[in-house]
């Protein structure tokens, strides 16, 4: 390892994933994962969502055999590390406090500087895993949790330009799988399911599409989505819903997204657009999105398809790009349920409160 070169451990428990990476930073700003562990729980799959308290018990269950993986796979051991990156919040609390408490373990035996990373800064530096994607950047966050667009100018220097002001798009794929009778996680099964069928089927509602700025909606879509599904006769029929489903969120998505661009480019010459989060790995809204890149002149990555979803990989990479900036993390850092990525425009503007009146994601 040279001078410059960040080796770090990347834990991540927020959700129902327990997963463990080691990733490399080099001085010249390239990346190399040398190992990424996820061990989904599939506890959850009867009751059609994750269930908190199971996912914080798979995690304490699971957590120690996963990082020793990580570190076996990678063959760095203890002793190759620079630091060690724990997933610090937003997420299932409980979750949370088992990585992060993994993690301050391992920093405080090995003498290994801790850095608590913010989970969406993850999912935002993703797409860096496996494509260079310099800064400054336009992303659009789209996971099961969350839906929003934001100015990245750098780790920790990002602006939230707009934001679902009720369900997520993951949530979305989630709940009209379920009502179809798919099973969780619901959006890869839906898209599978909707490569069968018909998109232009079930007329779907197109959400805020006169209104100003970047905003996401996506309750009415579902609404829609439960009723054709509960309407559904033939499995052709059920095709067909999923796949105007799919059709719909991916408009939406590509609708803001490219209002979005459009703005961007006024304010930037360097025009990049990036995709992050589980629902990036949707065919559809990879193609959608890319196609509106290319008439707005932007440039666009995604991330490989097994770091659009949640995994250590994203987190290892934030600890290390962090950690080459000095910012690092004392052994009291809090395990937090709520932790936007942009904490000025949260405070600001009360439709985003984090309180208890503010949007789910
Ligand atoms: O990023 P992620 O793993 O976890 C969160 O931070 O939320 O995202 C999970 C979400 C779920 O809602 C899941 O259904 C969705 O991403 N998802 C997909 C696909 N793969 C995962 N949605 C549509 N198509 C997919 N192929
Ligand atoms: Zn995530």
């Amino acid at each position: 390892m040279t001078t410059g070169d960040y080796t770090v451990l990347g834990l991540e428990t927020s959700c129902d994933e327990t997963a463990a990476a080691v990733v490399r930073r080099r001085a010249d700003g390239s990346v190399e994962v040398l190992s990424s562990v996820v061990a989904s729980q599939d506890e959850h799959k009867p009751f059609g969502g994750v269930v908190p308290e199971i996912a914080a018990r798979g995690h304490v269950r699971t957590i120690d055999a996963i990082a020793r993986a990580a570190l076996d796979q990678a063959g760095t051991g203890f002793e190759g590390l620079s630091g060690v990156a724990a997933t610090a919040g937003p997420g299932l609390v409980g979750g949370v406090m088992v990585g992060l408490s993994f993690g301050k373990a391992v920093a405080l035996a090995r003498a290994l500087p801790l850095v608590a990373v913010n989970h969406l800064e993850g999912h935002a530096l993703s797409a860096r895993l496996g494509a260079q994607a310099d800064y400054p950047f336009l992303l659009l966050l789209v996971s099961g949790g969350h839906c929003q667009l934001l100015e990245v100018r750098g780790v920790g220097d990002m602006t939230r330009l707009g934001s679902t002001i009720d369900d997520a798009a993951g949530e979305a794929f989630d709940k009209t799988a379920k009502a179809l009778g798919l099973g969780y996680p619901g959006g890869p099964a839906l898209e599978r399911l909707a490569a069968s069928g018909d998109a232009a089927k079930v007329p779907m509602p197109r959400a805020l599409l006169g209104r100003k700025g970047f905003d996401f909606s996506f309750s009415g879509l579902k609404t829609v989505a439960a009723r054709a599904a509960e309407a559904v006769v033939t499995d052709q029929d059920k095709a067909d819903v999923a796949a105007s489903v799919q059709a719909a969120i991916a408009r939406q998505l590509t609708e803001r997204s490219e209002r979005a661009m459009a703005d961007y480019a006024e304010r930037h010459s360097h025009r990049l657009f990036v995709v992050a989060g589980g629902v990036a790995a949707n065919q559809t809204v990879r193609r959608s999105l890319m196609e509106a890149c290319a008439r707005q002149g932007f440039d666009f990555v995604a991330p490989p398809i097994q770091y659009c979803t949640d995994n250590a990989a994203m987190i290892a990479l934030a600890g290390a790009e962090r950690l080459a900036r000095g910012l690092t993390s004392g052994l009291d850092a809090r395990a937090r349920p709520r932790w936007p990525l942009d904490e000025a425009t949260a405070l600001s503007d009360p439709l985003y409160a984090t309180g208890r009146k503010g949007a789910k994601a």
